[in-house]
Parts: structure tokens; C-alpha cells; sequence
């Protein structure tokens, strides 16, 4: 279960406490000395973490991990004045991540990918959702999911593959958005749900072959598309926004993802206010996300609601905003917020969760508690894994990170900087090749 009203903001902490771990799980947990036998009869290896803190590694559940190059122009734009919607209309934008992606390979992408996940892991994500999104045909989107698929493989962390179908229009279809939705539902949908064509689905040759450079995009490359259809991806997204898609075409690609086992999630009031939130709940979605354009009725119907409220504050740092999302009214109200980083090319080039809880609490005034709930327990039930993800419990997955502060409301304090000294994911420590003085220390105590 997510955490929401009273129960925000309680952390259970455990002053010298300790915890065991077998294999992927953790045993138990409690103060150091219960556990000291059990430890010892079973040969466990001690790591010593005294002075610092321990917690569950960050769930990041909104990450557009796989892109290619950067947007630093439109970064410059901006700071000569130019607004995002307006970059996005002349050409940069998502339009222009999009045209970077078709010059790289999946091979390319992997790599660029590759480092990322490294500095995910460094700074303490352990478990993240990636979109694809910077497709904007099917060929192109197919490359992302396979390139998501051949990262999930050889990456420790877990990655939570989402198709979000609706991204920008391509120019093709300039005047006729319902048309790209036809084509999304009718092809894109059921090869990311890994429908076999004998289900009736209209799978086109172009669609089974990555398109744009590279040997490893075609078939006969390691990382063509195997005899059976696979699923590729869990979840479906969509931007519900003024110059992305509508609530009417938004509802039609949701509703036949979910059809197609794909649950739903949404960007949804990021520059205006549409009505997607509502559409969200409507459709039952795992989160809503962005929303900083919601209306106070809004509030309230999130915060009756199953969906989680994921709120992304590096899009609004980055592009410079004044306001953020309303965290404190969705808090108050009663709503499982969650943080993420969004990283994302154009918006929020940032994979550092301890930073995001930097600007939940000097930005959106929640305290430290809350924020490591919402990037943690509230982003695994953002991607509906409260099971096994998210806290430190017995019978949960050790995936948990070792942070060098005394008190953990330094993490968001001391801000911008990295306070993770070691990574474990699934019982394991995760090695990273990122070099960074911190992790030469010594333990402390
Ligand atoms: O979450 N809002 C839409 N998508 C991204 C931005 C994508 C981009 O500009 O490349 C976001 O902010
Ligand atoms: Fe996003």
C-alpha cells in the first residue's frame, strides 16, 4: 500500500538498527544486536554502516531513459528567452529528439543508455520505469523497446518498460492526429503487447524491422525480433496536453493498451489543464504525472482515487518555472504522491532522486519524511510493485542504499551533491564504473 494522509510522513526508523538479508530477500530487520546471533549462526557477512543511513533504494517511476544526443540547443534557447512550447513549434522539441533517434543505432542507444543506468545506480536508484516515446513511428519505437529489452538483460537495476504511444505528432500527420491514433492502436499497441498476428492483429513487415542506422536494427542482428512475438512493454502513456494529444484521442490509446494488458498511466497537466488528470482516474491508472495546472476539485478527486499523483520538480527547475506542482494541497488532501526525475532530454536532464527530494522540500514544502516516502514506497506504487519494492521489510527484495549522512533530512540539505556510498540491488552490490572520491572512503566509525 502506498503512503497517504497521517501515514506520510512516518518513517519507522530504527536508531542502530541492522538488517539481514538472504540471497535476494531481506529477512529481518530491527536493532543491530537482535539480529547479531541469527547473523552469526548463519554466517552472514557483516558490512558495517555506522553513521550512516540506511534506506530502500530510490523507485524512479517516470524516466525517458532512452534518447540520443542531448538538447542543449534548446537549453541555450532558453536562456536566451525562448519559451519550451515555443522551441517545440519551430522544430526542436520532442520532434527534434526524434530526428536524433533515427541516425542511431539500438546498439548506440544501449550505449548512450548504458551510462546512464550507471549514474542511476550511483546515486541510488535501484528500481526505474522507462518510456519509450522519441519513436514517433512504429519502426522507431520498436528500436526503444528493443533497445529497453537488451538493457533490461545486462542492467542489475529493474526497468520498467512503458509505451508511450502518444508522444508528438509526427509531421505526417499534421491536421489529422485521430489518424496517428488509428495507426497506434492498430499496429503499435499489439506489437509492444506482443500480440501474434493470429489474433487478428494488422502487423506490417516495416513493423517487425527496426528502421534508421545501423547493423544491429536488422533482422538478422543479435538483437532482432525472436520466432515468437514478445511483450516489450507493461505499462502505456500518453502527453494529454495543449499542442500534444486530446483527452478524446488520449482515452482511445489507453483504453486499447489496456485492452492489450498494458495499464495505463498519463502525463497530464503539465501546461494546461485538459482534464486528463481526470481522464486518469477514469481509466483507472497507475499515475497521473506532472500536474501542475490541477484545479482544486482535481485535488480532491486524486486524492479519492486509486491513482498515484507523481509529481516531477526537475522538469519545472529546469525549465526555469516559478511554480510547482501543488504537493502540499494533494498531500493534505490525502493523495499517494509520488516523486520522480522525468529524465528526460528536454525537460528534466536529471537521474538524481536525491535532488528531486531537494526540490520537494525547498520548492513544494514537503518535509524530508514525506519525500522519501513519495521516492520510494509511493514510486513502487506508482508501478504497482508495494509487494516486493520500496521498503526495508522482511519477506521485500534487498534492494536497498547506504547514504554517508547522520540524519537522513541531510540528504535533501546538503543538496546537490551525492550522499550514496553503495548500491544493493536484490541481495547484491551493485558495481558501478562511474569514479567519484566518495566511494574511495573508508567506512566511518
Ligand atoms: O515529461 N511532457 C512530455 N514529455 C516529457 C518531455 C519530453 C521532451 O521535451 O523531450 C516530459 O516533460
Ligand atoms: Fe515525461
Amino acid at each position: 500500500m502506498p503512503r497517504r494522509g497521517k501515514a506520510f510522513g512516518e518513517l519507522a526508523i530504527i536508531r542502530r538498527g541492522g538488517l539481514l538479508t538472504e540471497g535476494e530477500t531481506i529477512l529481518r530487520t530491527g536493532p543491530a544486536r537482535s539480529l547479531e546471533r541469527e547473523a552469526l549462526r548463519v554466517g552472514a557477512e557483516a558490512i558495517d554502516c555506522r553513521g550512516r543511513v540506511v534506506m530502500p533504494g530510490f523507485v524512479d517511476s517516470h524516466t525517458h531513459l532512452v534518447f540520443f544526443g542531448s538538447r542543449v540547443n534548446d537549453y541555450e534557447l532558453r536562456s536566451r528567452g525562448k519559451s519550451y512550447e515555443e522551441i517545440a513549434q519551430a522544430g526542436g522539441g520532442i520532434q527534434c529528439s526524434a530526428r536524433k533517434l533515427r541516425q542511431a543505432s539500438v546498439s548506440s542507444l544501449v550505449q548512450q543508455a548504458r551510462h546512464f543506468l550507471d549514474q542511476f545506480a550511483c546515486y541510488g536508484t535501484t528500481t526505474l520505469e522507462v518510456k519509450s516515446g522519441y519513436g514517433l513511428e512504429i519502426a522507431l519505437e520498436r528500436k526503444i523497446l528493443r533497445a529497453i529489452r537488451a538493457l533490461q538483460s545486462e542492467s542489475p537495476l529493474e526497468l520498467v518498460p512503458t509505451l508511450l504511444a502518444a508522444h508528438a505528432l509526427p509531421a505526417r500527420y499534421r491536421g489529422r492526429p485521430s489518424r496517428y491514433v488509428d495507426e497506434v492502436i492498430e499496429r503499435l499497441i499489439p506489437l509492444a503487447a506482443g500480440a501474434r498476428a493470429d489474433r487478428g492483429v494488422k502487423l506490417q513487415p516495416s513493423d517487425t524491422e527496426a528502421s534508421g542506422a545501423g547493423p544491429e536494427g536488422g533482422p538478422s542482428g543479435p538483437l532482432s525480433r525472436a520466432a515468437a512475438p514478445q511483450r516489450l512493454a507493461e505499462f502505456i502513456d500518453c502527453f494529454c496536453d495543449r499542442g500534444a494529444f486530446s483527452v478524446e484521442d488520449c482515452r482511445r490509446v489507453l483504453a486499447a493498451g489496456r485492452q492489450y494488458g498494458l495499464m495505463p498511466r498519463i502525463h497530464a497537466e503539465q501546461l494546461s489543464r485538459t482534464g486528463a488528470a481526470r481522464l486518469g482516474i477514469e481509466l483507472e491508472a497507475a499515475s497521473a504525472d506532472h500536474l501542475d495546472m490541477l484545479s482544486d476539485a482535481d485535488v480532491r478527486a486524486l486524492a479519492r482515487s486509486g491513482v498515484a499523483a507523481t509529481l516531477l520538480p526537475g522538469a519545472n527547475f529546469h525549465l526555469g518555472l516559478k511554480s510547482y506542482p501543488p504537493a502540499r494541497q494533494l498531500i493534505d488532501a490525502g493523495a499517494a504522491v509520488a516523486l520522480a526525475t522525468d529524465f528526460n532530454p528536454g525537460t528534466s536532464p536529471t537521474l538524481n532522486m536525491q535532488f528531486i527530494m531537494t526540490l520537494a522540500c525547498t520548492q513544494m514544502r514537503m518535509t524530508p519524511a514525506e519525500a522519501i516516502a513519495a521516492a520510494t514506497i509511493n514510486g513502487a506504487y506508482a508501478l504497482r510493485r508495494t509487494g516486493w519494492i520500496g521498503s526495508l521489510e522482511a519477506g521485500k527484495q534487498a534492494d536497498l542504499i547506504v547514504l554517508d549522512v547522520d540524519d537522513y533530512r541531510e540528504i535533501p540539505y546538503y543538496f546537490a551533491v551525492n550522499h550514496c556510498v553503495k548500491t544493493v540491488k536484490r541481495g547484491r552490490q551493485v558495481k558501478f564504473k562511474i569514479q567519484d572520491s566518495k566511494f574511495k572512503m573508508e567506512p566511518k566509525g
